[in-house]
């Protein structure tokens, strides 16, 4: 009884606080102007996202390794309103690469609001035998190249009250057979970027972070992927793409997009957020948080 005094009802009002507070709405003004960086912008997600941005008069810089693909990408976003639209081609198994990119983008728009890290290594479905080549590729592309670009990018970030966008999915909040690695690589980008997004609301740092928990989406890549061996109803990557931006000018933590309604009310997983909430209690900061 005593426990449930102390934290069970604390909690719970906490929560039906936060579910019922009147939320900012969301307006396409709110990108007009921002800076913004998106990866893996040649095909899928990440092209929906550039045109939607375009749409809102948002400054792009965009990159995959496909020079050709990036061009075209390029020449529609500035016919569609981008503020400016640019590219920088190259691959992100090379940290370097990742590092000076977001260095040279920073520069080319002078500054940064939004980091959008959407892209993916290639990854087909299939049972996990010892193929820890495939799964080093997938951790260096999917997650350490995250870390890398956000590393390089939180200056300018910081300076603009800027947001971190992660673009992960289902295989990163449950298991799935068939994509071990790749689902490896999703799960480290929750650990890690939940973990520091605390750490930003202990120092200060106001820089949002937004992880995006997708299901199938009808992307040209996913649906090869998957074909003949996962079957599920596959949502339009347009308004995919829409409502992580959305999500990402409310700041929200996590946004979830899936065909089916209960997906968000599954994942969201309320026990892991009642653990955190009374755990951090237990953290003292203060030896650490120097400046
Ligand atoms: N589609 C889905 O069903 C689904 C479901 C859940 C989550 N997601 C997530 O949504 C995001 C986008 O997925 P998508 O379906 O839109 O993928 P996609 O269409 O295959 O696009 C992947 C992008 O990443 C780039 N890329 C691939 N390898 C790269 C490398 N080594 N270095 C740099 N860029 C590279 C590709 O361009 P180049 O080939 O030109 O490099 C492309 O622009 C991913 O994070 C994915 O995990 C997708
Ligand atoms: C960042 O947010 C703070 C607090 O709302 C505000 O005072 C400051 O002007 C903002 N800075 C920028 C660059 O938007
Ligand atoms: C953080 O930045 C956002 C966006 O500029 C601003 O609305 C908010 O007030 C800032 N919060 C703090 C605590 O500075």
């Amino acid at each position: 009884m005593a426990f449930m005094k102390k934290y069970l009802l604390p909690i719970l009002v906490l929560f039906l606080a936060y579910y019922y507070s009147t939320k900012e709405e969301f307006r396409p003004e709110m990108l007009q102007g921002k800076k913004v960086i998106v990866t893996g912008a040649s095909k899928g997600i990440g092209r929906e996202m550039a045109y939607h941005l375009s749409e809102m008069g948002a400054h792009l810089v965009l990159t995959a390794r496909s020079e050709e693909g990036l061009q075209k990408v390029v020449s529609r976003c500035l016919e569609l309103g981008a503020a400016s639209a640019q590219y920088i081609a190259g691959t992100m198994e090379d940290m370097t690469f990742a590092e000076q990119f977001v260095l040279k983008a920073g520069k080319l728009m002078g500054g940064l609001d939004m980091l959008i890290l959407n892209h993916i290594t290639y990854t087909p479905m299939g049972f996990f035998h010892d193929d820890i080549h495939a799964l080093r590729k997938a951790m260096e592309v999917n997650f350490i190249s995250y870390v890398v670009m956000s590393v390089a990018a939180l200056p300018m970030l910081k300076q603009n009250n800027g947001s971190i966008v992660v673009v992960s999915s289902m295989a990163g909040k449950m298991s799935h057979p068939l994509v071990a690695p790749y689902s490896a690589s999703k799960f480290a980008l929750d650990g890690f970027f939940s973990s520091i997004r605390k750490e930003y609301g202990v120092t200060k740092v106001n820089v949002s972070i937004t992880l995006c928990v997708l299901g199938l989406i009808n992307t040209e890549t996913a649906l090869k992927a998957t074909s003949g061996v996962f079957s599920a109803q596959a949502s339009p990557k347009e308004e995919c793409a829409l409502e992580i931006i959305k999500g990402a000018a409310l700041r929200k933590d996590e946004v979830y997009y899936d065909s089916w309604s209960w997906t968000p009310i599954l994942l969201a997983n309320p026990g892991r957020k009642i653990m955190e909430f009374l755990s951090i209690k237990n953290f003292v900061f203060d030896k650490l948080v120097s400046s």
